[in-house]
């Protein structure tokens, strides 16, 4: 098994050097653990999508560990750099035009855009102290088309020894991924609904347009069948058949075998979700209650749809 460490300075240390020198370090960040590689070498961005089964038309999103750092790589207008002072470090990723640098072709897709994000972390000042300030590539740190994971043991239980060390920071804050928002001349487009919820970019953006249609391919990562359990997903449950695991939202009478928000709090349910997923994989069907659509509830309903839908596609 890979080495699960605490985050104590040593180990930082080790990390940085595993980066620097091209291996593969799960890390935490606000929404999910993350499979960093340095973004520079072709040999550890090729070793990402190996280990994580990803195929390769669906690009990365590149980490930088400071804000500062999004002009270098990417061309930044005045509605991106509005958003990049109100919301980084945080859970937003940006898609902007490429500068004229590029990180590894690999982890590009060849697109023309680039997909930015400075999270907010507890390892990104002592890696800059190491010497490392980035950027990284960091997919989730899952198997391609599983659910994210959001504690260390839930990297180990998918990625096993295929990765060269994984840093534990405990459960993840937010629980659901980066909301992906493209930015264009004049408006933008949120490409995956995520953990800052859509209406919060109101006061930011005039002319903001959702582009989340389950199963038309707008990103090139936003397949229909993503996050998903081996277990059918029923969805809208308002009861529990026999033979299921049933996920709760709220106070119920029902016989819950997981309730991701015994108080109806969206917060708490986006930061259980996946640990009850994946907690409850273990019978052929689970079937989850109604979760309201607004706020947090749009990425939920978003994974959930993902979760349920069927694996042919
Ligand atoms: O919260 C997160 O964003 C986590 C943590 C670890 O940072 N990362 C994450 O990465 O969720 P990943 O690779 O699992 O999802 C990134 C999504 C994919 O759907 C991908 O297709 C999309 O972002 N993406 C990346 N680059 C893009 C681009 N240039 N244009 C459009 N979509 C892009
Ligand atoms: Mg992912």
């Amino acid at each position: 098994m890979p080495k699960i460490a605490n985050i104590t300075s040593k180990n930082l240390e080790e990390a940085a050097e595993i980066l620097t020198s091209g291996g593969l370090v799960a890390l935490p960040t606000e929404t999910v653990y993350g499979l960093a590689a340095h973004a520079l070498q072709d040999k550890a961005v090729r070793r990402v999508y190996a280990v994580k089964g990803r195929p390769s038309h669906n690009p990365l999103i590149v980490h930088i560990m400071d804000s500062a750092h999004a002009e270098h790589w990417a061309k930044v207008n005045s509605m991106a750099r509005t958003l990049i002072q109100a919301f980084w470090p945080g859970p937003l990723t940006l898609v902007l035009p490429k500068s004229s640098r590029s990180v590894s072709r690999i982890a590009g897709a060849e697109l023309e855009t680039v997909a930015l994000r400075c999270p907010k972390t507890t390892w990104a000042t002592a890696f800059k102290n190491f010497g490392f300030d980035g950027p990284l590539v960091m997919p989730s740190a899952n198997r391609s088309g599983h659910v994210s994971p959001t504690t260390a043991q839930h990297v180990a239980d998918d990625l096993g020894d295929k990765v060269d060390m994984i840093l534990d920071g405990g459960e993840c804050q937010n629980g659901i991924e980066s909301t992906v928002l493209k930015i264009e001349e004049d408006h933008a487009i949120v490409l995956r609904p995520g953990a800052i919820p859509a209406e919060e970019f109101v006061p930011f953006i005039s002319d903001l347009r959702l582009a989340s249609k389950p199963g038309k391919l707008i990103a090139p990562g936003m397949m229909k069948s993503h996050y998903a359990p081996k277990a059918h997903v029923r969805l809208d449950a308002t009861n529990k058949r026999a033979g299921e695991n049933y996920i709760a939202f709220g106070p119920t009478d029902l016989e819950a075998d997981f309730n991701i928000s015994p108080t109806g709090d969206l917060k708490e349910a986006a930061r259980n979700l996946y640990s009850a997923l994946r907690l409850l994989d273990n019978k052929d069907v689970i079937a989850v209650a109604p979760v309201p659509t607004e706020g947090l509830g749009a990425a939920i309903n978003d994974r959930l749809r993902r979760a349920a839908a069927n694996k042919e596609h």
